[in-house]
């Protein structure tokens, strides 16, 4: 076979509707780069590592929250909306950053979380001080208690991250309260987008962070902002995960009412000029359902998360691919594909799990089903090269063209997401994905600062996985993913279609995107590719390819 050809191609991220066929990279800032070293990453720290994201060849930059906020949820409990919390930085570097992105052709997303603000946003601390029925009050979700003296939440849900969704306040003479509901943490107080004055805030949001150039947003908890009538008891599904998902219909899950606030958002975003993007962090079964949120007057894009759930397995791939194409493209909008976040098991360790590991539960020590680590990343690079050549929006987590496996065993004091707390430990939750990037070998922090500081601690055996030590190594993760988001530009991938390659063995998955044929084995032992096939020229191969065989948990792209 000929070997792989590596393209410099520039791509155009000024054309109209770019979100199409995005790869959009997601930066966790706590833990991408620390330019002050108190072992948080920071907004100067991503401007500085800049130039690595330009390498990788990625469209657009998508941040976790970085607003004023108490941290409980790792940002994602929000004190004020337009500010940047000094943590990361200031709001100078905010628009430094933004600049130093732009000047690459790099587009900037910003995290919007509307579902809840923190407990110490002054809205909700001006909500505790007021009475019952007060407008105050009116803008989050109180409710008196059941039982004889309200000693009861007013109904049974549950908080995603364990314990009940409901917390009792205490009145000023010390005697218990109303009930506020939160479906996250105790101090992410949800809410009530019932309240006009609620849209309005928000409105003032986006328009804020639009002013200052950003190029869209990626809501969080998409599907999560209107509760139905009256909050009716709700029992889950004791198999489903936890942050919806169900088929059937949640009272505070996918709600229709949802969709006005995002008719209402695309109207925001139409004000501005370019194409700016929203982007739907919604949970929703089936994807038939999910594209509701992309229809044409709503958001543009919805993350995948049925893909992202789906094994390395051909004969599961190919009903999830066709389902996505056909539900997305049947509302007008372009399908996604997502491997990884900061809220699930890295893919390099999920997908060689052999247990069962349900969204946000995490893996430790103690985790049934341990993954393989060198099965874990072979199989990681074949669906991440998978991926890259699918039509539309592709979305990428840090670290993961490092090849970088979940942290396992962190120390239980280490541990900070408010899952392992709710639960007493009994979900490890998401930390484990969370740490913070190796940059270069055999450096304090792996060059993730200079002082060596870490807000969780990074493994000792990190060295091969650094930036560094990977960049411009042939057959490296890095290399890989740079070579194949060459391509994927070079060859319009993004926009393409697929068409399946037909008469494959039960393992083996192929289809066709303009002129690339890409194959992938998920069986474990090696499969000879037919001759007419492996005449083909190879643009990239996620692993060693000898002669004609394509090696078990590999994928292979060939020159039409
Ligand atoms: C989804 C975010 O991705 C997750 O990290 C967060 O904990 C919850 N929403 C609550 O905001």
């Amino acid at each position: 076979m000929t070997q792989p050809t590596a393209f410099s191609a520039a791509g155009d991220t000024t054309a109209p509707e770019w979100w199409r066929s995005a790869v959009i990279y997601q930066i966790y800032p706590r833990s991408f780069a620390d330019a002050n070293g108190d072992g948080v990453g920071d907004l100067a720290g991503i401007a500085s590592r800049m130039d690595a994201l330009e390498n990788l060849g990625v469209d657009a930059v998508w941040l976790s929250p970085f607003m004023r906020s108490p941290q409980k949820d790792a940002g994602y409990d929000v004190t004020d909306y337009m500010s940047v919390d000094p943590l990361f930085g200031t709001i100078d570097d905010f628009d430094a950053m933004l600049a130093s992105a732009h000047q690459r052709g790099i587009k900037v997303i910003v995290d919007l979380v509307p579902n809840h603000s923190s407990d110490t946003h002054e809205w909700f601390i001006e909500a505790l001080a007021a009475a019952p029925g007060s407008p105050e009050r009116g803008r989050y979700l109180f409710r008196d208690g059941k039982g004889e003296n309200g000693e009861l939440p007013p109904n049974n849900w549950e908080s995603v991250f364990g314990g009940p969704a409901w917390t009792r306040t205490t009145n000023p003479d010390g005697t218990p309260g109303e009930w506020f509901l939160h479906l996250f943490d105790s101090t992410q107080p949800d809410f009530d987008w019932t309240n006009p004055e609620v849209r309005e805030m928000f409105r003032g949001v986006l328009r804020f962070w639009l002013d200052r150039g950003v190029d869209g947003f990626r809501v969080d908890v998409a599907h999560g902002m209107i509760k139905a009538e009256g909050l009716p008891d709700y029992t889950p599904n004791p198999g489903g995960g936890s942050m919806g998902g169900d088929d059937f219909e949640v009272p505070y899950w996918g709600q229709e009412g949802v969709h006005e606030i995002y008719r209402d958002w695309h109207k925001v975003l139409a004000e501005y000029e370019g194409d700016r993007v929203l982007a739907a962090e919604a949970w929703i079964n089936p994807l038939s359902k999910m594209a509701k949120w992309v229809r044409p007057d709503e958001m543009h894009q919805a993350f995948n998360f049925p893909y992202l759930e789906t094994a390395w397995d051909a004969q599961a791939l190919r009903p999830v691919i066709d389902e996505s194409l056909e539900a997305f493209g049947a509302v007008g909008a372009p399908a996604t594909w997502v491997l990884s976040n900061h809220d699930v098991v890295r893919h390099a360790s999920r997908l060689a799990l052999t247990a069962e590991n349900p969204q946000g539960h995490g893996i430790g020590p103690k985790s049934p089903g341990q993954p393989m680590r060198e099965v874990g990343l072979q199989r990681a690079r074949a669906a991440s090269a998978f991926m890259l050549a699918l039509p539309g929006g592709a979305y990428m987590y840090q670290g993961e063209e490092l090849g970088l496996p979940e942290v396992i065993n962190l120390p239980d004091e280490a541990r900070q997401d408010p899952t392992w707390f709710r639960t007493n430990g009994e979900r490890y939750g998401r930390d484990g994905c969370r740490v913070p990037l190796p940059w270069e070998p055999g450096t304090t922090a792996y060059g993730f600062n200079t002082t060596g500081e870490a807000w969780l601690p990074q493994p000792d055996d990190w060295d091969d996985y650094s930036r560094a030590a990977q960049q411009g190594v042939a057959g490296s993760t890095l290399t890989m993913y740079t070579t194949a988001l060459e391509l994927r530009k070079r060859l319009d991938l993004g926009l393409g279609s697929v068409t399946w390659v037909e008469d494959l063995p039960d393992t083996v998955i192929g289809f066709r995107n303009g002129d690339v044929i890409v194959l992938g084995n998920t069986a474990t032992t090696d499969w000879e590719i037919p001759a007419e096939l492996a005449e083909l020229p190879v643009l990239l191969a996620s692993t060693t390819i000898a002669g004609n065989i394509l090696p078990g948990d590999a994928t292979i792209w060939l020159q039409a």
